[in-house]
């Protein structure tokens, strides 16, 4: 972790009240919990564990009552420079307030530094499966929230200095190549010495699944032609390399448009390792027949994994378990995370048991996580599909997305003072920024209902208010022309923030390093926008009230710009675009 790094706030007064307890209480080991309270009443922070710290000390022999425990540790905090003042409040609470030379003096790092990750993160290698959509099949809606948040989550961890690897477990080895294959066999007799032109992989599939099952003759042979497949034919894995590839550059396109990088490591990576899977769980004794079929149940839990089809044919949960090993075993993973549909918990569950069964996974020492996320539903609230088919192409939604930014903007007659290519950057800010933001912001436990009209809303937490939000704060410091140098000249004569609105604003800056590191422990990304919205509304009540750049009324020429203030909006914009930056959302300079 860098030394370097912005202060956790949140982390050093814990670290503050441990030691408290310790010295007070010897006999208790690791006990502390400081939160930000509901209330600026209530502190900038607040120590609540009295309450359960009392009860504790009970079962210890010692009997104090919590405004008594509360009243102790606050004498046994050790001298800082970070509290100003502690009062004990209620029943047994400590409000917690901070030095005004603290926060000033943070927020001129904050301003000579940047926006750095906080200090005190242990570096971690991270693998995260995200995307992995299904070669040959359309890229849904569901692996576009797989797409949006698992980058997300990606940015964040690199952020705070891990180390990521960003996997696209893409399926790429299923049974429906049988079919695919048999098809390519008909139309491309010629594949395996020229790339066939298969044009619309989409159409492609479908034509090769009625196919599938209405021809009882085809089917035997996309049976067959799975088999040479697994075999490693050549021609045949020349006709698979063929269709994966029309796939990849459709997937590619995506996320080319949405800014992701992700490394493919489909399932038929896992070929050879498959095999060795099998045969380790079988040494194991952990495998159990089932007509015909080799399963393995997890303690607790109903549905087994099958490992083995009857027809020798591995599966799905195969692969899984020999990903599974072969990322902890291999690759070193301390952390891998899943970011899956909610629909596919029940299979993680199993393979994560399953792993701890097989010994592979030791959850002390590596933290495995599916993070799943609910379906995407249209505005009807019924499952989301588009008015012509059954599914909605991903392209085509992006399509409609641009389309619809750049209305928004020409409603806002922003096209009368933008030039061609700043508005075209703000519809590409805007278009993807709105689809990313509106999924991000949304507790993605829940089923999230898809809806231009709501994300493009210019009020309330959505991108494209942020994004203004955002510009605005830009273009005051630019109308001024405020230079770096100015900027650097009144941190080094100190920052007073004298106004309650300008502390408040500077208190909340500060509390980024928190924030992020917070939404490592569940892997939530709401909180982080709600955090960015909180910063543009709290940046507003500062700026309605503290006049940064005064002007001639009749001139409108500026007649004073209040250097102290220009740097609390640097500050602002600074830590909003880091914001934005984790959340994989681009900010344009006007909009
Ligand atoms: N391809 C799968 C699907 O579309 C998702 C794969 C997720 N990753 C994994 N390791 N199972 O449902």
């Amino acid at each position: 972790s860098d030394p370097n790094g912005m202060v956790n706030i949140l982390l050093k007064l814990e670290e503050l009240f441990g030691q408290a307890i310790e010295q007070a209480f010897p006999d208790v080991k690791g006990f502390q919990v400081v939160v930000v309270p509901t209330t600026p009443n209530f502190g900038d922070y607040q120590f609540n564990g009295a309450m359960s710290l009392s009860k504790l000390l009970r079962t210890l022999g010692k009997s104090l009552n919590p405004r008594e425990v509360a009243g102790v540790i606050k004498e046994s905090v050790p001298s800082n420079s970070v509290i100003d003042t502690l009062e004990l409040a209620g029943p047994g609470y400590i409000n917690i307030r901070l030095k005004a030379s603290f926060v000033q003096e943070q927020l001129g790092l904050l301003l000579t530094r940047g926006v750095r990750p906080p200090c005190g993160v242990e570096k971690k290698r991270v693998i995260v499966d995200f995307s992995s959509p299904n070669i040959a099949k359309e890229m849904h809606v569901g692996h576009l929230r797989s797409t949006i948040i698992g980058d997300s989550i990606c940015r964040l961890l690199e952020f705070l200095g891990h180390d990521v690897v960003r996997m696209n477990h893409v399926g790429d080895w299923g049974t429906q190549f049988g079919m695919l294959l048999a098809h390519l066999e008909d139309r491309f007799p010629n594949f395996a010495e020229e790339t066939p032109p298969i044009g619309d992989l989409q159409s492609f599939y479908k034509e090769s699944k009625i196919r599938f099952d209405s021809d009882a003759d085809f089917k035997k042979r996309a049976y067959a032609c799975v088999v040479k497949l697994q075999s490693h034919d050549p021609v045949y894995i020349k006709g698979w390399q063929a269709i994966c590839d029309v796939s990849r550059r459709e997937f590619q396109k995506i996320y080319d448009r949405l800014d992701i990088k992700i490394k493919e490591r489909g399932e038929s990576f896992y070929q050879d390792l498959m095999k060795k899977t099998v045969a380790l769980l079988e040494e194991a004794g952990v495998l159990k027949e089932d007509d015909g079929r080799k399963v393995m149940f997890a303690p607790g839990i109903a549905v087994p994994l099958t490992i083995v089809k009857s027809d020798g044919g591995y599966t799905y949960d195969t692969s899984d378990m020999a990903a599974i090993r072969q990322r902890i075993h291999d690759e070193k993973a301390d952390w891998v995370i899943y970011v899956v549909d909610l629909g596919q918990a029940g299979h993680f569950e199993t393979i994560f048991a399953c792993a701890e069964v097989a010994g592979w996974l030791d959850r002390k020492k590596t933290r495995v996580e599916h993070v799943g996320f609910g379906v995407v539903l249209g505005e009807d609230k019924k499952k989301f599909k588009s008015r012509s088919s059954e599914t909605v192409r991903l392209v085509d939604l992006l399509d409609e997305g641009l389309r619809r930014a750049k209305e928004k903007l020409i409603e806002k007659e922003r096209d009368k003072i933008l030039t061609p290519e700043e508005l075209e950057s703000a519809q590409n800010a805007v278009a993807y920024g709105c689809v990313k933001y509106s999924d991000l912001a949304h507790n993605r436990n829940g089923d999230y209902v898809f809806s231009f009209d709501k994300m493009l809303e210019d009020k309330g937490n959505t991108a494209v208010y942020l994004l203004y939000a955002y510009t605005r704060i830009r273009s005051i410091a630019r109308t001024a022309n405020i230079t770096d140098e100015q900027i650097k000249k009144a941190v080094a004569d100190g920052i007073p923030l004298g106004h309650e609105k300008e502390m408040k604003l500077a208190k909340l800056l500060l509390r980024f390093p928190e924030t992020i590191v917070r939404l490592t422990v569940d892997l939530f990304l709401h909180p982080l926008c709600e955090y960015l919205y909180e910063v543009s509304t709290v940046f507003t009540e500062f700026y309605d009230v503290c006049y940064c750049v005064e002007k001639d009324r009749t001139t409108g020429q500026i007649v004073h710009i209040n250097m102290d203030r220009m740097a609390l909006c640097e500050a602002t914009a600074n830590v909003m675009a880091q914001c934005f930056s984790l959340l994989g959302l681009k900010t344009v300079q006007k909009m």
